[in-house]
């Protein structure tokens, strides 16, 4: 566990409460297991949508629209929504239609990689929760899309199918402040989705167009804005 447990029930207990189609969709991620952001990182999204005034928020991953739902609780007017399969999309248009939400939100099914070359932006925020090791490739492909001011935010840059303590080292190793000690070596033999991380971490924090916050709540989020 990265984030101390009593910090986390702290995060979790002084954050905004489900609103009840919220609250069906957690109950339906615990029954099938499936890893949406959760209340505290979503509760983040609602404050980046605010923060932004945004018009348009770009997903890479929505599953069945979790995610989404905050960024539309914190006023974003559309939501595009891209998820490959078809049944967990399908889910969430049911859900987003029983919240009054359907019409600002896009469904789009497939590879979201292909689907955002199909939009020009501008994108207040877009949201990067898809497959780790393509993280990169989605910061690359956004990043122009992304309004000046605007947000990426990336979701289990400290927790989830990654090796944590790798990707410290790694980061001591070869962050800014160079006297943190850290082993360049860290990532041998981590997993690609490790690597995926890092990946990200290296390129967001490397791109002068954005500066770079990692927060510790939820699974872990890298938040970047783009300066002016
Ligand atoms: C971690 S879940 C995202 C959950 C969602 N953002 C939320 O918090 O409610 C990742 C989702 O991305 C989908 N996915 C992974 N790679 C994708 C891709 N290249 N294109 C579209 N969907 C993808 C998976 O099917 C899965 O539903």
């Amino acid at each position: 566990m990265v984030l101390s447990d009593d910090i986390a029930r702290f995060v979790r207990a002084t954050g905004p409460e489900h609103t009840d189609v919220q609250a069906r969709m957690a109950a339906f991620a615990d029954e099938h297991d499936f890893p949406n952001i959760g209340p505290e990182s979503g509760a983040v999204l609602r404050l980046l949508a605010r923060l932004t005034d945004a018009e348009t928020v770009f997903e890479f991953g929505s599953g069945f629209g979790y995610s989404a739902s905050w960024f539309l609780r914190g006023g974003a007017d559309r939501v595009v929504l891209t998820e490959f399969d078809a049944d967990e999309l399908g889910q969430g248009r049911a859900f987003m239609t029983d919240a009054g939400l359907a019409d600002r939100c896009v469904f789009e099914e497939g590879d979201a990689m292909k689907t955002v070359e199909r939009y020009d932006g501008p994108f207040d925020v877009a949201l990067v929760d898809h497959q780790k090791e393509r993280y990169a490739d989605a910061l690359r492909a956004v990043r122009d899309k992304i309004s000046t001011g605007g947000v990426v935010v990336a979701d289990n840059v400290m927790r989830g199918p990654i090796d944590f303590d790798a990707l410290l080292a790694h980061a001591e190793a070869t962050g800014g402040r160079g006297d943190a000690g850290g082993d360049p070596d860290a990532l041998a033999g981590a997993n690609d989705e490790t690597h995926g991380i890092a990946a990200y971490l290296n390129a967001v924090r490397d791109d002068s167009a954005f500066e770079t916050v990692v927060l510790p709540v939820g699974s872990g989020l890298a938040v970047s804005t783009k300066t002016p």
